[in-house]
């Protein structure tokens, strides 16, 4: 069984979802409101080691917190790892760090990944980045709804959402804030 999978991102009107020049916040105020709405209603929220090593956040108003490394890069001076909150590192690599779970697996595979969090009770999932996180869903054609706030502003250089350009979407389209909502059903290659 897999849990229900949410992806939501945020991204300029170029679709890019972050700036070289390290952390920068893409969403406005009114879209974090919805976010943070996302984070209460789901089991647990998902990012990258990437995403905490350039953004240190902390998920606030996430019930548990799932942190993807498969080399086991990160260290125990990251925000998210003060406590508190329930975390899992799942990792090729059985290292600890303070305050978090890990769970060691042989195949990063992310529809087994997800199999495997749900046997632990979590049966809802909100995918909240980086890229290479959201394109290993999306690539598995693994989500039930997928959000993406468009922010009007450009961003000259950083990662792009959508690395191919050759992707069709089926989409409904939404004010938000300063930007838009697109809450996407299907993307078609
Ligand atoms: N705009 C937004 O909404 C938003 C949201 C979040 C983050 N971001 C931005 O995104 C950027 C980071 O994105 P990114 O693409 O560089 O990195 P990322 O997706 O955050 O993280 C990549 C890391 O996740 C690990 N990983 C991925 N899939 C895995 C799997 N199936 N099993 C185990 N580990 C797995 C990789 O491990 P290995 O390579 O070692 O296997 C790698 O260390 C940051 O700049 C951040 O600011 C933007």
């Amino acid at each position: 069984m897999l849990p229900r999978i949410t992806i939501n991102v945020a991204m300029s009107l170029n679709g890019k979802i972050s700036s070289e020049s390290g952390r920068y916040t893409i969403s406005d105020p009114d879209d974090m409101e919805r976010v943070f709405l996302l984070r209460k209603s789901v089991d647990a929220v998902l990012i990258g080691a990437n995403t905490v090593i350039v953004d240190d956040p902390v998920l606030r108003y996430s019930r548990c917190r799932i942190i993807l490394d498969g080399e086991f890069k990160l260290s125990d001076k990251y925000k998210i790892f003060d406590g508190g909150v329930k975390t899992y590192i799942v990792s090729r690599k059985n290292k600890h760090i303070k305050n978090a779970q890990t769970v060691t697996v042989n195949d990063t595979g992310i529809k087994g990944i997800m199999e495997k969090l749900y046997s632990f009770g979590i049966k809802s999932v909100l995918v909240e980045g980086g890229m290479q996180v959201i394109n290993e869903f999306l690539d598995s054609n693994l989500f039930d709804q997928f959000f993406v706030y468009v922010n009007p502003g450009l961003i000259l250089s950083g990662k792009s959402l959508f690395p191919a350009v050759d992707k069709k979407l089926e989409y409904t389209v939404e004010e938000c804030g300063r930007g838009i909502l697109l809450s996407i059903k299907s993307i078609y290659i």
